[in-house]
């Protein structure tokens, strides 16, 4: 058996010769039927390289009687020459039949893996959202903006003369021990509420003064309903008239506005050391039971006088809510955490 035998050919090559004059018309004829049927059953373009190489290659059986056609007498030379030119272009053909018709089908089966079936229903898109403190942050202020507050803020890192000295709360107040804010050194720290901006805005300007101040504040607590870190919006009014009648008023509506709906609204004597009087704002709940929404209260003189206002001349209302407390009620969420945790399956919820 010659040595380029592959078994495809195998029935075929005992009856070849591995020289060249010794090989019939009948044998080319047989080896070019053995060579197609050989190159039809690569069932991929790898496969046919091998076949490729097999049969036409180094090693093969026509480059084997190839290189003993110059040896050859001029008569055979000729014949023999014809024979393996005709050997080599059914090769060649088939060869190349083979390959495109692979193709074809290597294509087909791209397409067919990558269909796209454009019965199925569309994924739809996900773009992102506001976070629930944001919506409830921005419901608050339109409500303050269209009633003629400006948006103020000041620094998260604050000064202990604006966050508590200012605002009239002694050293003795728990708010200012160790074990309820965060110290950063002996005067700075993270503000423990967003009062300290009113300080800063009346500092600053003269009044008629009417801002809110929403923003992040940080206090050292942390349970269901207490965050390390949460949302306070403040508003402060300061003018040569205003009055606690006017601010519950405008607390009342702003309630009745936010929930969207009339509310039954209490104002409880209650004590903040920068206000005087000082209230806190409870709402009748649908369970008959009074939930406490914020405080409030008229500016205590000598906080105005600490910011260079005379309190003779006028007097201001401020209040503080959480923000956090109103998402809380507006959506109907039971652990102020989940605000904080940001699981895509819970801020979807809100749009
Ligand atoms: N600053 C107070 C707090 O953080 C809230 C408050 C603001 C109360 C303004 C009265 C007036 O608890």
């Amino acid at each position: 058996m010659s040595h380029f035998a592959d078994e495809a050919l195998a029935g075929v090559l005992p009856t070849l010769s591995e020289t060249l004059t010794e090989v019939t018309q009948a044998h080319f004829d047989e080896f070019i039927a053995a060579a197609r049927q050989l190159i039809a059953g690569a069932g991929s373009l790898q496969d046919l390289q091998q076949q490729r190489v097999t049969l036409t290659g180094k090693k093969s059986a026509l480059t084997t009687w190839s290189k003993q056609l110059g040896k050859l007498e001029a008569e055979d030379k000729k014949s023999y020459g014809a024979s393996l030119h005709e050997v080599r272009s059914a090769i060649q053909d088939a060869l190349t039949e083979q390959q495109q018709a692979l193709e074809v089908a290597a294509l087909q089966a791209k397409l067919d893996a990558e269909r796209i079936d454009i019965t199925l229903p569309a994924r739809g898109s996900d773009k992102g959202r506001l976070h629930p403190i944001t919506m409830t942050t921005q419901r608050m202020q339109q409500f303050f903006v269209q009633a003629g507050f400006n948006v103020a803020t000041g620094p998260e890192v604050e000064h202990d003369y604006y966050n508590f000295e200012a605002l009239n709360i002694p050293s003795h107040h728990p708010a200012r021990a160790m074990h309820d804010t965060f110290y950063f050194d002996a005067h700075y720290l993270l503000r423990t509420h967003t009062s300290p901006v009113q300080i800063r805005t009346m500092e600053a300007g003269e009044p008629p003064i009417r801002i809110i101040c929403p923003g992040r504040v940080y206090r050292c607590d942390s349970d269901q309903t207490h965050s390390p870190m949460f949302h306070q919006l403040e508003g402060l009014m300061v003018s040569k008239s205003s009055t606690f009648a006017e601010l519950k008023g405008l607390i009342s509506e702003f309630l009745e506005a936010f929930f969207g709906k009339s509310l039954t609204v209490r104002f409880r004597p209650s004590f903040f050391p920068f206000t005087e009087p000082s209230a806190e704002v409870d709402i009748l709940a649908d369970n008959g039971k009074w939930l406490e929404v914020m405080g409030c209260g008229m500016v205590h003189p000598q906080v105005l006088k600490n910011c260079g206002i005379d309190p003779e001349e006028y007097t201001g209302f401020a209040f503080g809510m959480g923000i956090e407390r109103f998402a809380m009620l507006y959506y109907g969420i039971d652990d102020l955490r989940l605000f904080f945790q940001n699981d895509v399956r819970f801020l979807k919820q809100f749009s």
